[in-house]
């Protein structure tokens, strides 16, 4: 086993708050692709269409039926071993925040209980017209989906140029400024707010460790960079 991940391993045995900041790459094993990088989703389609404001506003059908595709695909894949550790390591650590930029499920599915969700659901939909949320597994047929006020409805998630979920930012930050050990697996930082997160645990004085098979812009200002994939390395670390 590399000498990092002995490190790290004392590192989160000896913390007494654990925050965890998860992203796409954590899922890759799971069979979901990321969004960035070869085989990424936004090296083949191009986010402004599919996942912005306007681009829902343009076109719905194209974005529901993507989405709509994006759900079949989730809905058939299982969390990997590196959810697996993450829900146990949470079962503990007294003090635990599990931080995702995942729409997913998938954290909820390994048994993570804390989990803020930065980037909303892909399970939940809401009216564009009242409002109204409701977690729909079902698939969606008739594309977009409409509410039984007649509004169209939209995917629960988080696109670029929105607001994140109430609270959300206000509860990481804060999980994340209180932790002792802030774990950051599969996510390429480049996405902010929360990539903002790394930063305040390293100023906050936080031991930071890294899982990602590649480097990332923060990999030189991590404690430690483990580098791997999250369903074998994560194991190893919990
Ligand atoms: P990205 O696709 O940007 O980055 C995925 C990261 O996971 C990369 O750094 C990969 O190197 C790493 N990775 C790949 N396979 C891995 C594995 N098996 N184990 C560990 N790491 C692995 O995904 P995010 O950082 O999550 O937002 O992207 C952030 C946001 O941008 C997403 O929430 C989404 C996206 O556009 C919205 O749609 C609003």
């Amino acid at each position: 086993m590399p000498l990092n991940v002995n490190a790290a391993r004392a590192k989160v045995r000896a913390a007494k708050r654990v925050a965890v900041l998860t992203g796409a790459g954590v899922s890759a094993e799971s069979g979901i692709p990321t969004f960035r990088g070869s085989g990424g989703f936004w090296s083949h389609q191009r986010f402004e269409d599919l996942a912005t404001p306007e681009g829902f506003a343009k076109d719905p059908k194209f974005v529901w039926e993507w989405y709509e595709a994006h759900r079949r695909n989730i809905a058939k894949a299982k969390p990997n071993a590196g959810h697996l550790a993450l829900a146990e390591l949470e079962g503990r650590v007294r003090w635990f925040t599990l931080i995702t930029q995942n729409v997913d499920g998938l954290h909820d599915l390994a048994g993570s209980r804390n989990v803020v969700k930065l980037h909303g659901d892909i399970w939940v939909v809401r009216c564009t017209v009242c409002g109204r949320e409701r977690t729909e597994r079902a698939e969606l047929t008739e594309l977009p989906p409409r509410c039984a006020c007649g509004g169209m409805l939209r995917p629960g998630v988080v696109w670029f140029g929105e607001m994140l979920p109430e609270g959300a930012m206000e509860a990481a930050a804060e999980a994340v400024r209180a932790a002792d050990v802030l774990i950051v697996a599969g996510t390429s930082a480049q996405v902010y707010p929360a990539a903002g997160l790394i930063p305040l645990a390293v100023s906050a004085g936080a031991v930071v460790i890294e899982i990602n098979p590649e480097e990332t812009d923060f990999s030189s200002e991590v404690t430690l960079a483990l580098r791997g994939t999250s369903a074998v390395v994560l194991p190893e670390l919990v």
